[in-house]
Formats: structure tokens, C-alpha cells, sequence
């Protein structure tokens, strides 16, 4: 498990040479954009390569820009239809005022500026130094807010829980030694967030499964990882359940994930 936030952690410095590295990069002029689904053709994202060496960032619809916005995804499903695990509330705001208020500052944000209403905002993540300074710091916290609950949604469902199976189950137990031993590892790395953020299973430039941690709504794509699934930490996602028990939240969650969805990120991303 790596802890992004602390810098005294030995795999902090490969993580932000990394980022650097990509940062220097220049963009790449503008992707595939309007697509009605979620995972795009292999062939439109060659341009990823330099970004994501070996490695597929997964295009939400959400989150390639149409007509030079983004959108809020709707919910696959009913906001009353991850109960008991999340509560209708909580879904209705996360998703309604959250999640929507994250795309409206996103799009004012980058609303001035042409070249980014075509980016992916994959793409835009990735190359965060590159956007202009004046709205960095937004397009940080929208535009990873935007991409890390589109995420969620996707990987949620009623019905849902059990186990992996297939390439994406093997994996994890290859690199954590069981599912259970990696919920262990997954909840142990969430409750121990300091604030807002989130925990996440990403794989990583070596194509390997990792867990990490990312504060605030920073995204894994700035730091050259796809995320597979993700558990959101923030208060607004589980306070008006479970209060202050935040390991309540994290251990109920596993109810509520799709793992045939978190699956076909997983095949997406190593193509
Ligand atoms: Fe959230």
C-alpha cells in the first residue's frame, strides 16, 4: 500500500518523478471526443501511450468533454438502490449536488480556454501542469472530483458484492495473497486517511495492482496510475449513516461493488 500523501514514504520520490516526468510532456493535441461509451475503441487511444506507458486510461463518457463540456453522468441505477448499504439521502446529494457541483466549476473553469474544452479529461489530469495556472487548482479539484465519482457510480450496483473472478481474481490474489487479505489492506489504507480523500486500486506502470491513496479529490491519472475501483472517504459519503465510524462505511461498501464492472477496467487498462 503507498501512501501518496507521505513524503517520507521511499515510494513517494518514484511517484513524483514520475508525475514530473509527465507533466513535461507536451500535450498531444485532442483526442477522440462525443463518444456515447463508457469504454472507447483500443484504436483511439494511441496518443495515451506517452502518457501511460503500456497502460489504458479508461474514457468515461462523462469525461470526454461534448461540445466543449462535461457532464454529470446519470446514475445507473436508483439513488434508493444501493440500500441498505448506502442510504437514499447520501446517494441523492452525492450524486444530485456533490458530483454536479464538481462538473459546473469544471466547465466554468476551462470555459475561456479552447484547447482543453477538446481534452480528455483523462488526459487533462495526467498533464495537470500543463493546464494554465490560473485554473490549475480548479481543474485539480473539479476535474478530479468529476473523474473520481464518475468512476464511482460505475463500479457500484444494487445486488452486487462477492468476489472477482476471471483475470482480475487472480491478480488480486497474486498481489495480495487473497480478496480477503486485500479488503484488509484496501480498508486498513482508507480508515487511515487523514481528512478528504480517497483509496484506491489502480494498476500501475508495471502493469501490477496497487493500492493507494490519494487526498482531496486528486486523481491516480496525475500521477500515472489507472484507477480500477475506488472507495470515496469524504464526510459527504457516508456521515449521515454512519456518522463518524468511518471503518463501518468502508467494510460495508464491498456490498455494493460491481466487480464484473471493476473487471472490464482492469482487462481495459492492461490491453
Ligand atoms: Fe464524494
Amino acid at each position: 500500500m503507498v501512501d501518496t500523501r507521505t513524503k517520507s514514504n521511499p515510494l513517494w520520490s518514484i511517484i513524483r518523478s514520475t508525475a514530473r516526468n509527465v507533466n513535461r510532456r507536451q500535450f498531444l493535441g485532442a483526442l477522440g471526443v462525443g463518444s456515447a461509451v463508457a469504454l472507447m475503441p483500443r484504436g483511439e487511444m494511441s496518443a495515451d501511450a506517452a502518457f501511460f506507458p503500456g497502460l489504458s486510461p479508461i474514457r468515461e463518457a462523462s469525461t470526454e468533454p461534448v461540445d466543449g463540456k462535461f457532464t454529470l453522468p446519470p446514475l445507473p441505477y436508483g439513488y434508493d438502490a444501493l440500500e441498505p448499504n448506502i442510504d437514499t439521502e447520501t446517494m441523492t446529494l452525492h450524486h444530485g449536488k456533490h458530483h454536479n457541483t464538481y462538473v459546473t466549476n469544471l466547465n466554468a473553469a476551462i470555459a475561456p480556454y479552447t484547447d482543453l474544452k477538446t481534452q480528455s479529461l483523462a488526459m487533462m489530469l495526467a498533464n495537470i501542469g500543463s493546464v494554465p495556472d490560473a485554473i490549475r487548482t480548479m481543474v485539480r479539484n473539479n476535474g478530479g472530483g468529476h473523474m473520481n465519482h464518475s468512476i464511482f457510480w460505475a463500479t457500484m450496483g444494487p445486488n452486487a458484492g462477492g468476489a472477482p473472478v476471471g483475470d482480475l481474481g487472480a491478480a488480486i490474489n497474486a498481489t495480495f495473497g487473497s480478496f480477503d487479505a486485500f479488503k484488509a489492506q484496501f480498508v486498513a489504507a482508507g480508515a487511515g486517511i487523514f481528512g478528504s480523500g480517497w483509496v484506491w486500486l489502480v494498476v500501475n506502470s508495471s502493469k501490477k495492482l496497487q493500492i493507494v491513496t490519494m487526498p482531496n479529490q486528486d486523481s491516480p491519472y496525475m500521477m500515472g496510475l489507472v484507477p480500477i475501483v475506488g472507495n470515496d472517504v469524504w464526510e459527504h459519503a457516508y456521515y449521515l449513516k454512519h456518522r463518524n465510524v468511518r471503518a463501518n462505511y468502508l467494510n460495508i461498501w464491498w456490498n455494493t461493488v460491481n466487480w464484473e464492472s471493476v473487471a472490464l477496467r482492469y482487462a481495459s487498462a492492461m490491453k
